[in-house]
């Protein structure tokens, strides 16, 4: 059996530009994601510095463009200063976030030196949990400031002449949770972000700056939280965070790859809330969002143990393997951050490595590509240019946690400097193909030039050590133009990419 869908695409319908920071990831203090994921001295492929070199090669592959550090929960504990200075020297810490001891053997310096090797900008976090203006400043001049001042100068004894120059910050995360160290009510946050922003504009105006929104569309307070705290920021940030992390529940596929559904509701809901506040106030500046934690976790699985019990180093940590259900619904997800260029301008899977991440690692043994490694490298290579918009035709089917829902998703770009025109592609339907007819106009005559899928048999197959590419996307043979249409079959369950090409 087979359904069909159509889209119809042209140029002239622009959404807004493909915004590189949506391909960011995510380096938190925690678990094995630091320590033996990035870093790892005495691994065989360690450089100078301790950082693996295979995991370097994995995160330029995986193209990502922008990643947020140091967390995540353990921020609202973290002194950034344990982290800097004579690596003897450093104090070993308890996290109380994830239960877990806290080396400190990387800190800003080593971090902000392995992004430049991955080519990759850093997004910092600033600990608003336990402390506040002061510390924020203070790891601000570190990070920031030239010379001549007793931190920057310390950062040059550190062996840093050079600032690092970031430029997006994180006033603390999410501080509505009662999980969090320090967690506060949103007037108590959003005074305290105003505040530490106000301070930090001081210092350098120009820098960009996320406030915490909702840890989760199902707080309670989820949207009166997003309000408050703006109504307290408004001019003081650029940013409001969503964090969102999906998982299949009780076997129900049909929901999970609908997970897209929920995730454009939860941010057309907070633009909403935004441009509430931008109203009421009269003000005619726009809060973009920073979706700066998302993907599948398996958070029902998750325990986490008691305080006191084992506080060991790197402990491992939600190391989810994922499978190609699993892929297809990340797959999923970055076409509603594309489709969400508009007011998305950064988003991070959470994590990069080993952490609920596209990077597995084995302690002094290999690494390998989770399967949602793949359609996250393909879309952060192949969505270039302009976001068009998609208006799919299709069947729906109903679901237990969304209703009716398309069984098609889709999203496409175009580059006016290649004349590459590409489609990101999911079918959710579990049994059927769907064949996709995609009317084309105003491009000139295209072909296709590559084509991947990902998907449509076993969709609990997985990637492991000794199996590392069981799982790998293959070429959509079904793709081809016809009479100025692009035609291709999507099989059940899954993700593709085609990339279209001027043929003269
Ligand atoms: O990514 C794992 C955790 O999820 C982060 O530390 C926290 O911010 C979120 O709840």
């Amino acid at each position: 059996m087979t359904g069909s869908a159509a889209l119809h695409l042209d140029p002239a319908f622009v959404v807004a530009p493909v915004r590189r920071r949506i391909f960011g990831s995510f380096v938190e203090h925690m678990g094995r994601c630091v320590y033996t994921g990035i870093y790892e001295p005495g691994h065989p492929t360690a450089d100078a510095d301790g950082f693996r070199g295979d995991v370097l090669d994995l995160v330029r592959e995986l193209g990502v463009s922008v990643i947020r550090y140091p967390g995540g929960n353990f921020v609202s504990g973290y002194r950034w200063e344990d982290g800097i200075g004579p690596a003897a020297e450093r104090p070993v810490r308890r996290d109380l976030a994830w239960h877990t001891l806290e080396t400190n053997a990387v800190g800003i310096d080593e971090f902000a030196r392995w992004a430049k090797r991955a080519d990759v900008e850093v997004m910092y976090s600033f600990n608003l949990g336990t402390r506040g203006i002061e510390e924020a400043l203070d790891a601000h001049e570190y990070i920031n400031h030239e010379k001549g001042t007793a931190l920057s100068d310390l950062r040059r004894t550190n062996g840093s002449d050079t600032p690092y120059g970031v430029r997006l910050f994180c006033l603390g995360n999410e501080m509505d949770g009662p999980w969090q160290t320090g967690h506060k009510t949103a007037h108590e946050y959003g005074r305290l972000a105003a505040e530490v922003a106000r301070a930090l504009r001081s210092a350098e105006p120009d820098l960009e700056l996320v406030a915490c929104g909702s840890s989760g569309s199902e707080m309670p307070t989820f949207g009166a939280w997003e309000a408050e705290v703006l109504e307290l920021t408004y001019d003081q940030v650029d940013y409001i965070s969503a964090h969102a992390y999906y998982e299949p529940l009780d076997g129900d596929l049909g929901s999970f790859l609908a997970s897209g559904v929920d995730m454009d509701h939860f941010i057309d809901s907070v633009v909403a809330t935004a441009d509430s506040v931008g109203a009421r106030l009269k003000s005619p500046k726009k809060i973009n969002i920073s979706f700066d934690e998302w993907n599948v976790w398996y958070q029902s699985r998750f325990t986490n143990e008691g305080p006191g019990d084992d506080w060991i180093a790197a402990k491992p940590l939600i190391e989810d393997v994922y499978n190609v259900a699993d892929a297809v619904v990340v797959g999923g997800l970055l076409i509603s951050l594309l489709r969400h260029s508009d007011r998305v301008g950064v988003a991070c899977l959470a994590q990069l490595v080993n952490v609920i991440a596209p990077v597995m690692t084995e302690a002094d043994g290999p690494s390998w590509r989770q399967t949602i490694f793949h359609p996250f490298a393909i879309t952060s290579r192949l969505a270039q240019g302009v976001v068009l918009r998609v208006e799919p035709h299709c069947d729906t089917y109903v679901t237990s946690r969304y209703g009716e829902v398309p069984q098609l998703d889709a999203a496409a770009t175009y580059d006016e400097k290649t004349g590459d025109v590409t489609v990101f592609a999911l079918n959710r339907n579990t049994e059927q193909t769907l064949t996709l007819a995609t009317a084309l106009t105003g491009f000139g005559d295209l072909q296709v030039a590559e084509s991947w899928v990902l998907g449509g048999g076993d969709p609990y197959l997985t990637n492991t050590k000794d199996e590392p590419d069981r799982v790998a996307p293959v070429a959509l043979e079904s793709a081809r133009v016809v009479d100025g249409a692009l035609q291709a079959d999507l099989p059940p369950i899954s993700w593709c990419a085609i990339r279209l090409t001027t043929t003269g």
